[in-house]
């Protein structure tokens, strides 16, 4: 039932073109220059008149929440605010009618976002879900909501499901992007044919598979390890430090890379390795100096960086090449070496991959 692969986990890694395959059925339809989706297109109004987007989900759903936070900002112009479900559902938050939360969960059963929905319609506001587990209790509770169709995932790990939930959200963005008025159609015809080029892409970027291994064998012994990303890429710098500390154990903070020099950079050593999401961006140049600052203080550099690149490549230890895409689904890429590398790493300490020590698959109990 593995398919041949040793785990769960590397087999849903490896699932992740045909996953996001499944999730553009029947909605992504490029050559009309149509999206379709019908629990958006029956609530467009709700939607469109929306004050601004309320995201509440947990763990590595919170991190896909955070990557559409930059991507509903970017290309529908709506405010969008991603909490934590368990101090959202606690905080008294102030919710309204205007207001449309989206509830992101892969098992659906999530306790703590099941509660937050409950709360947000209680207040009057449109709850929309973005859930795995077709027919789950999250999927019952919302008014409405897009399945990300990923199939079952079965590593505690959670991999295939992080990057369906960000293909449904950027989907569901350019939909109203569109309607609204806020991109234009070239761009948006250009946006259609890039989204469509991932799951390619995805497979061709698989094959760094060796290259990450060995990257694994040399740092599996750290007893900690930075991650760092800017925009679009700082969601994933969490998702990256989460994936390592959940399956190796090994101690890993994410952070935006600019937030280093207000604390973290006090941890840099010769004996920190420190991975850099450097990918072709807007902060590119940013991205570079914070690489300079840490390699003055001998950290050790992992660096994801776009095919082509050789400012980085001239700086860092190590770098991991991602096929060029657009900066906005970039995370749909950078994020796949970086499952690898946890992935790795944890096999090598003889870790339970698919079954990590303390963690449950879904948290129904707060
Ligand atoms: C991380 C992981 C957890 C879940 C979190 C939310 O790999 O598995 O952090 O992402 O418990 O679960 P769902 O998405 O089922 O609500």
């Amino acid at each position: 039932e593995k398919g041949g692969y040793d785990h769960f986990m590397l087999k849903e890694i490896h699932e992740q073109p045909r996953a996001i395959i499944d999730t553009f059925r029947g909605r992504l339809l490029r050559s009309e220059g149509i999206i379709k989706m019908s629990g958006v297109e029956d609530n467009m109004k709700k939607l469109l008149n929306a004050d601004r987007i309320i995201i509440a989900a947990c763990g590595t759903s919170w991190h896909a929440g955070l990557v559409a936070e930059y991507i509903f900002e970017e290309f529908a112009r709506i405010p969008v605010e991603v909490e934590y479900a368990s101090e959202f559902r606690y905080r008294n938050p102030v919710i309204s009618e205007k207001d449309v939360l989206i509830a992101i969960s892969q098992s659906g059963e999530t306790a703590d976002t099941l509660a937050a929905i409950k709360l947000a319609k209680s207040k009057g506001a449109f709850v929309f879900g973005v859930c795995n587990v077709v027919g789950s209790s999250i999927a019952r509770e919302t008014d409405a909501g897009a399945y990300t169709h990923a199939g079952p995932e079965i590593g505690v790990a959670s991999t295939k499901a992080f990057t369906t939930q960000i293909t449904v959200l950027a989907l569901m963005a350019l939909r109203l992007a569109r309607a609204k008025g806020t991109m234009s159609s070239s761009k948006y015809r250009l946006y259609l044919q890039e989204i469509e080029l991932i799951p390619a892409k995805i497979e061709r970027l698989l094959k760094v598979d060796e290259k990450v291994k060995e990257i694994a064998e040399i740092y599996q012994h750290v007893p900690n390890c930075l991650y760092l990303g800017r925009g679009f890429n700082f969601p994933v710098a969490l998702e990256g430090a989460l994936k390592l500390k959940e399956i190796s154990y090994i101690h890993a903070e994410g952070y935006p890379a600019a937030e280093m020099k207000h604390g973290p950079i006090a941890l840099i050593d010769e004996n920190m390795p420190v991975i850099v999401i450097a990918t072709d961006s807007e902060h590119y140049e940013k991205i570079v100096s914070n690489i300079q600052e840490i390699k003055s203080r001998k950290g050790k550099i992992i660096a994801i960086v776009t095919e082509g690149d050789h400012v980085v490549k001239n700086l860092a230890d190590h770098v991991i090449e991602i096929p060029y895409v657009e900066e906005a689904f970039s995370p749909l890429l950078t994020t796949i070496p970086l499952q690898l590398l946890s992935y790795h790493i944890a096999v090598m300490r003889g870790c339970n991959v698919d079954q990590p020590r303390n963690l449950a698959k879904s948290v129904t109990v707060e």
